[in-house]
C-alpha cells in the first residue's frame, strides 16, 4: 500500500470496522490533540472507552470539538466508525464551509484480519456486530468516490506506509541553489562575539551557503522589540570574515536610504577583499521611517526612494568596475571611479522587495538577484516571477541573469508536536492556522521538501530566517533541511 501526500491541514474522516487499524493509523501521524475519537470522549462523558450509554453524549462532544476546530482551520482527524452517510455529509460540509480540504480514509483491510485482531483485544465487539460493521464497511467504500471528499484514500492492507518521505524520493534541486542563514535578531546576551562565531559556525558546518544580516537601525517590530540590539551589518560582516567558514556574507538588505551607496560600495569592496570573494549586497528602498527620524536620516517618499535605489546600484557597480575613469550612466556621474581595493569577484547584487511596478523593474534592469518574501500562497511567487520575467523581456534583459531569491521565515519543530509548540508559542495574536501557514511550519524534513519544490520552480536561493532563532542548535535544527538540500 502507497499512500499518497495528505493535505496538511485537512478534516481527516476515518472509516472502517471496528480493528481495521483507524486509531492506530491516526496516532502514528497525528497530534493527540488533532485526533478527536469517539470511543475516547465516552471514557471522557462516560465510564470508559467501551461505555456505549454515553454514546449519544460523546458523539455530541465529538461535533463540538470537530466544529470548534475546523472553524480555526486546525488539522483535525474524525476516529469513529465512520459508516454513517448523514454523519460523514455533516463532516464534508462543515470542511468546505470552513475551506478546509476533506479526506477521508478508508480502511478496507481484510474481514478476517479484523477478526482476528477484534479477538485479542480486551474487550472484543461481538462477532455479530462486527460481521455488520465489515459489510457496511465494504459497501462504503464503493459510495465514497461518489460524496465528493477532495481526497479520497482506501488502505488496503495492514502495512503502514511511512509517515514521512524518504529522503530518496525528493528531487535533487538544480547545482547553484542555496540556504542563506538570514540573521534578524542577536539574543547575545553577554557574549555578542561568540554567539556570532557559533551562529555562523553552525551554519557553516551544516552547510548553509551564506549568512545575510538584516539591517536596520532599531529592532523592528516584526521580529523583536526596539531595545532589543540591532547590530550595524558591515561592522558584524568584517568579524565574521574572520572565521574560517566558505560562507557568503551580506546584508539583506540594506536600505539605500542609511548610506550613501558610495560608502556601501566601499564597505562591500572591503568584505570582498576579506572574505576571499564570498560578499553580497542585498539591497532595498527602505520602509521604516521611525528609524530614519530618529537617526538623523532623511525619508523621502517613495518614489524618490526608488530613484535612489536605482542610481545606488548604479553607483556601487561603477565603482566596483575596471579602471579608474569617470563614468556617466543613466541616473549618476561620477568624476572618476577610484576606489580600492577593488572587490576580488563580481559582487551580486540582490533587490530587495516585491513592488511590481518599480522594485522588481529595477532588480530586472540592474540586479544580478531580486529578493521577494515568501507568502503563505504559491501563487503570489509565481506571480512575481512572472512580473519580472515580463521587466527582464521590456528592458532587453536574460531572465536568466536575474537569479529569484525568497525569504522565508520558517518555523521548524523536530517533530509534528514540537513544530506546534512553537507555533503556539510564536504566534502571538495570530490564528495558530494562520500563523503555521504564513510561515510553512514543519519538521527540517518537510522544509528539505519544499525547498526542493521551490528550486523546481526557479527559486535559486533561499534567504531563511528563523523567527525563534536562539543561538547555533536552531540553527541545526534548520541545518537538517538545508544538509540535504
Ligand atoms: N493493529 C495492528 N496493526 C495495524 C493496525 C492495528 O496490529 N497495522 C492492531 C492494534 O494494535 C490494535 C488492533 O489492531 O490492537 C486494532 O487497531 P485499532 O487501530 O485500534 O483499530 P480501530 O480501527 O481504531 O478499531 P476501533 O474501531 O475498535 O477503535
Ligand atoms: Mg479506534
Amino acid at each position: 500500500m502507497t499512500e499518497q501526500r495528505l493535505p496538511d491541514p485537512a478534516l481527516v474522516v476515518l472509516v472502517g470496522a471496528s480493528g481495521s487499524g483507524k486509531s492506530t493509523w491516526a496516532e502514528q501521524r497525528y497530534r493527540a490533540a488533532e485526533v478527536v475519537s469517539s470511543d475516547a470522549l465516552r471514557g471522557v462523558v462516560g465510564s470508559g472507552r467501551h461505555d456505549l450509554d454515553a454514546s449519544t453524549e460523546a458523539f455530541a462532544l465529538l461535533d463540538q470539538i470537530v466544529a470548534g476546530r475546523v472553524r480555526r482551520g486546525l488539522t483535525t482527524v474524525v476516529d469513529t466508525l465512520g459508516l454513517d452517510a448523514d454523519r460523514r455529509r455533516g463532516y464534508l460540509d462543515l470542511g468546505r464551509r470552513h475551506g478546509l480540504p476533506t479526506v477521508v480514509v478508508a480502511f478496507d483491510v481484510p474481514p478476517a484480519l479484523c477478526r482476528q485482531r477484534n479477538a485479542v483485544r480486551d474487550r472484543p465487539v461481538p462477532a455479530p456486530v462486527l460481521a455488520q460493521q465489515l459489510r457496511t464497511a465494504r459497501s462504503v467504500v464503493d459510495a465514497l468516490a461518489g460524496e465528493g471528499w477532495d481526497h479520497v484514500v482506501v488502505l488496503t492492507d495492514d502495512a503502514p506506509a511511512p509517515a514521512a518521505p524518504e529522503p530518496a524520493a525528493t528531487p535533487e534541486p538544480p547545482t547553484g541553489f542555496g540556504v542563506v542563514l538570514q540573521v534578524s535578531r542577536f539574543p547575545w546576551g553577554e557574549d555578542p562575539a561568540g554567539w556570532l562565531r557559533e551562529v555562523a559556525l553552525a551554519a557553516d558546518a551544516c552547510g548553509f551557503a551564506g549568512i545575510a544580516l538584516m539591517d536596520h537601525l532599531i529592532q523592528i517590530p516584526q521580529v523583536g522589540t526596539a531595545w532589543e540590539p540591532i547590530p550595524e551589518p558591515w561592522v558584524t560582516l568584517g568579524m565574521l570574515a574572520g572565521l574560517d567558514t566558505r560562507l557568503r556574507l551580506g546584508t539583506l538588505v540594506t536600505p539605500v536610504t542609511f548610506r550613501p551607496p558610495g560608502i556601501t560600495a566601499k564597505a562591500a569592496a572591503t568584505l570582498d577583499v576579506l572574505s576571499g570573494g564570498r560578499a553580497f549586497v542585498g539591497v532595498g528602498a527602505g520602509w521604516w521611517e521611525r528609524e530614519h527620524a530618529g537617526f538623523g536620516l532623511a525619508f523621502p517618499p517613495a518614489k524618490q526612494r526608488l530613484d535612489a535605489l536605482e542610481a545606488g546600484i548604479e553607483t556601487m557597480r561603477a565603482l566596483w568596475a575596471a579602471g579608474t575613469k569617470a563614468y556617466d550612466g543613466e541616473h549618476v556621474a561620477l568624476p572618476e571611479t577610484t576606489s580600492y581595493p577593488r572587490p576580488v569577484h563580481d559582487i551580486p547584487v540582490v533587490v530587495g522587495g516585491g513592488g511590481e511596478r518599480r522594485t522588481l523593474r529595477i532588480a530586472a534592469r540592474l540586479g544580478d538577484a531580486c529578493n521577494v518574501r515568501l507568502t503563505a500562497d504559491d501563487a503570489d511567487l509565481d506571480h512575481k516571477v512572472a512580473v519580472l520575467r515580463r521587466h527582464c523581456a521590456a528592458v532587453g534583459r536574460d531572465p536568466a541573469e536575474v537569479e529569484v531569491t525568497v525569504l522565508d521565515l520558517p518555523v521548524v519543530g523536530t517533530d509534528r508536536d514540537d513544530t506546534w509548540e512553537r507555533v503556539e508559542r510564536l504566534r502571538g495574536r495570530t490564528a495558530a492556522a494562520t500563523y503555521a501557514r504564513a510561515h510553512h511550519a514543519g519538521t527540517a524534513a518537510e522544509h528539505r521538501e519544499r525547498y526542493a519544490r521551490l528550486a523546481e520552480r526557479g527559486v535559486g536561493t533561499v534567504f531563511a530566517a528563523l523567527p525563534d532563532l536562539a543561538g547555533p542548535d536552531d540553527v541545526l535544527r534548520l541545518g537538517a533541511a538545508v544538509q540535504s538540500v
